[in-house]
C-alpha cells in the first residue's frame, strides 16, 4: 500500500500577529512544520506534499533547508482547509491512503500515525479522524456522533449550544481513501459561517466514516496564538526534562533550562540552571553542564565540564574541562583531558591531548599537538583582512604568553615562544624563538620628563 502525506501549511495565521508563515513559529527552537515533518520522516511516507501558501518562498526555504526530498505545492487564495488539500491533489493521484496533517499542531506523533492507519485499514474506512478529548474544545472541530456513530466534524462557528458541549474534537489529522478523497474535494461548497472550503465536509460526504480516538491529548494541541505558542513550548520543554530525568540526567532546578527534542543526554550527567542544549546535541555520561551554558550540535564525550559554556557545532572528548567564559565556534574539536579557562575562544581548530589554554586566548584555525601550553594572552592572527590562514603547532611546544603567532606559520615539537613574541616565520622543533626590541631603561626619566613640560 502506497501511503502518501499533505501538511498544511499555507495560512498567515493573523492571531500570530508575526510577517513571518505560522508554522515556522518554533517550539524549543524547532518550527512548528519541523516537528510534523519529523513524525512524517519516522513513519515512512512514500510521498510528503507540504501546501504552502503566505510568504511561500520562506515555507519553501525551510523545507528545503531539510534536505529531504519533499514535495510543495502551492496555495496562491487561503480559501480553506479543503481548498489547500485540493492544491495538492494531483501530486498524490497516485497514493491508495492520504494521511493530512496541519502543520501548526506539532505533536503529532509517529506511534499515532500508525495505529490510527491500522484503524482506518482495519476498518475498510474511506475515510478516518484522529481525535482526542481535551478540557478546553474552544475554537476546534467537534466530533458529532449519532448513537455513538461518528458522523461529522462541526466547526466552532457553526456550533449548536449543545455541540458546543462537546468535548471531543478533531486533531486536523486524518486518513482518507486517496481515491475517495480525489472523488470528494471537487463537491466541497463554502456554505459555512466562514465562506471557506472545509476538509472537514469530506466526513460527511463520505459513508465509510470511523473516528479514531487518541489517548494522547497533546496532538491535538495546536497554536493561533503567541500564548497559545508559550503553551506548546511548556509542555513540550517539561515533557523533555521528564524524559532524560527517566534517562538517568540530573536537575538541581529546571529554572531557564531549555533542550531541545532531538538532544542526547548520558546518565549521571547533571545539567544545571539556564543552560540551554538544541539541534543535534550529544553529550556523554558523568558530565556536569552549567550553569549558564548554551550549546548548539555538539558531541560531547563523558565526565565533560562545561561552566558557563557557549558551544557551537564542535566535538568534545571526555575528561575536558572547559569554562567558565569560554566559547566554542564552529568547526572546533577538543581532545581529551584540555583544558579551557576563562576567555579562550577555539574557533574552526584541532586541540590535542591534554592542552591548556587556561586563560585570555584565541585559536582560530588551527591544528594544534599534544600537551601544547597556550600562556595567558597568546592568540592566532588567523586573518590579514583578505584571507585566512592556518597556523600549526605540534606536541609539547610551549607558546609564551602574550604571544601572536601570524598565520600561515608552524611551531615545531618541544619548540618555545617567548612572551610577548610576534612570531612571523615558522620555528624548528626544540628551538627557542625570541622576537623583542632592545630593552632600555631610561634612569631619572621622571624628573626630566616633568621639567621639559613646564
Ligand atoms: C482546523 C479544523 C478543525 C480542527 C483544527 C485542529 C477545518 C475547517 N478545521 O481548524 O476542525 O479542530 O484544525 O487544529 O479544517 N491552511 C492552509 N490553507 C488555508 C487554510 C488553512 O494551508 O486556506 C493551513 C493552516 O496554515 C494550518 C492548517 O491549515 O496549518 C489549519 O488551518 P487553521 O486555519 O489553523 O484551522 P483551524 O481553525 O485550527
Ligand atoms: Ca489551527
Amino acid at each position: 500500500m502506497k501511503t502518501g502525506c499533505v501538511i498544511l501549511a499555507g495560512g498567515a495565521g493573523t492571531r500570530m500577529k508575526s510577517e513571518r508563515p505560522k508554522v515556522l513559529a518554533e517550539v524549543l527552537c524547532k518550527p512548528m512544520l519541523g516537528w510534523v515533518l519529523d513524525a512524517c520522516g519516522k513513519f515512512g511516507f512514500d510521498k510528503t506534499v507540504v501546501v504552502t501558501g503566505f510568504k511561500t518562498e520562506l515555507t519553501e526555504a525551510y523545507i528545503n533547508s531539510r534536505n529531504e526530498g519533499i514535495l510543495t505545492a502551492l496555495q496562491k487564495e487561503q480559501k480553506g482547509t479543503g481548498d489547500a488539500v485540493k492544491c495538492a491533489a494531483e501530486l498524490i493521484a497516485d497514493m491508495d491512503a492520504v494521511c493530512v496533517l496541519n502543520g501548526d499542531a506539532p505533536f503529532i506523533d509517529c506511534e499515532t500515525l500508525k495505529s490510527s492507519l491500522a484503524y482506518h485499514t482495519e476498518n475498510g474506512a474511506e475515510v478516518t479522524v484522529i481525535t482526542a478529548e481535551i478540557v478546553q474544545p474552544q475554537g476546534y472541530g467537534r466530533i458529532i456522533r449519532k448513537n455513538g456513530e461518528f458522523s461529522a466534524i462541526r466547526e466552532q462557528k457553526d456550533c449548536s449550544p449543545e455541540e458546543a458541549e462537546i468535548s471531543e474534537v478533531n486533531s486536523g489529522a486524518y486518513w482518507f481513501s486517496g481515491k475517495k478523497l480525489l472523488e470528494t474535494l471537487p463537491k466541497l461548497s463554502t456554505n459555512n459561517a466562514a465562506g471557506e472550503y472545509y476538509l472537514t465536509d469530506c466526513v460527511e460526504l463520505m459513508d465509510k466514516r470511523v473516528a479514531y480516538k487518541s489517548d494522547n491529548s497533546d496532538i491535538v494541541l495546536g497554536a493561533n496564538t503567541r500564548k497559545a505558542l508559550f503553551e506548546l513550548n511548556t509542555i513540550a520543554r517539561n515533557a523533555v526534562i521528564e524524559k532524560h530525568m527517566d534517562n538517568g540526567v540530573s536537575f538541581i532546578s529546571t529554572d531557564g533550562i531549555i533542550i531541545g527534542t532531538d538532544v542526547e543526554i548520558g546518565c549521571d550527567t547533571t545539567v544545571m540552571p539556564n543552560t540551554v542544549i538544541l539541534g543535534s546535541t550529544k553529550i556523554g555520561k558523568g558530565c556536569n553542564i552549567g550553569a549558564n551554558c548554551h550549546i548548539e550540535n555538539c558531541v560531547i564525550g563523558d565526565n565533560v565540564t562545561f561552566d558557563n559554556v557557549h558551544a557551537y557545532d564542535s566535538v568534545v572528548e571526555e575528561n575536558v574541562k572547559i569554562g567558565p567564559f569560554a566559547h566554542l565556534r564552529p568547526g572546533t574539536t577538543i581532545r581529551t583531558g584540555v583544558k579551557i579557562g576563562n576567555f579562550v575562544e577555539i574557533k574552526n581548530s584541532d586541540i590535542g591531548m591534554n592542552t591548556c589554554a587556561a586563560h585570555l586566548t584565541y585559536v582560530g584555525d588551527s591544528d594544534v599537538g599534544r600537551g601544547v601550553n597556550f600562556g595567558c594572552g597568546s592568540i592566532t592572527a588567523n586573518y590579514d583582512g583578505i584571507n585566512k590562514y592556518r597556523t600549526k603547532i605540534g606536541d609539547h611546544a610551549f607558546i609564551g604568553s602574550n604571544t601572536n603567532l601570524i598565520a600561515p606559520v608552524e611551531i615545531g615539537a618541544n619548540a618555545t615562544t617567548a612572551a610577548g613574541s610576534t612570531v612571523t616565520k615558522n620555528v624548528p622543533e626544540n628551538a627557542l624563538f625570541v622576537e623583542r626590541g632592545a630593552t632600555r631603561v631610561k634612569e631619572n626619566w621622571e624628573k626630566n620628563f616633568k621639567r621639559k613640560k613646564k
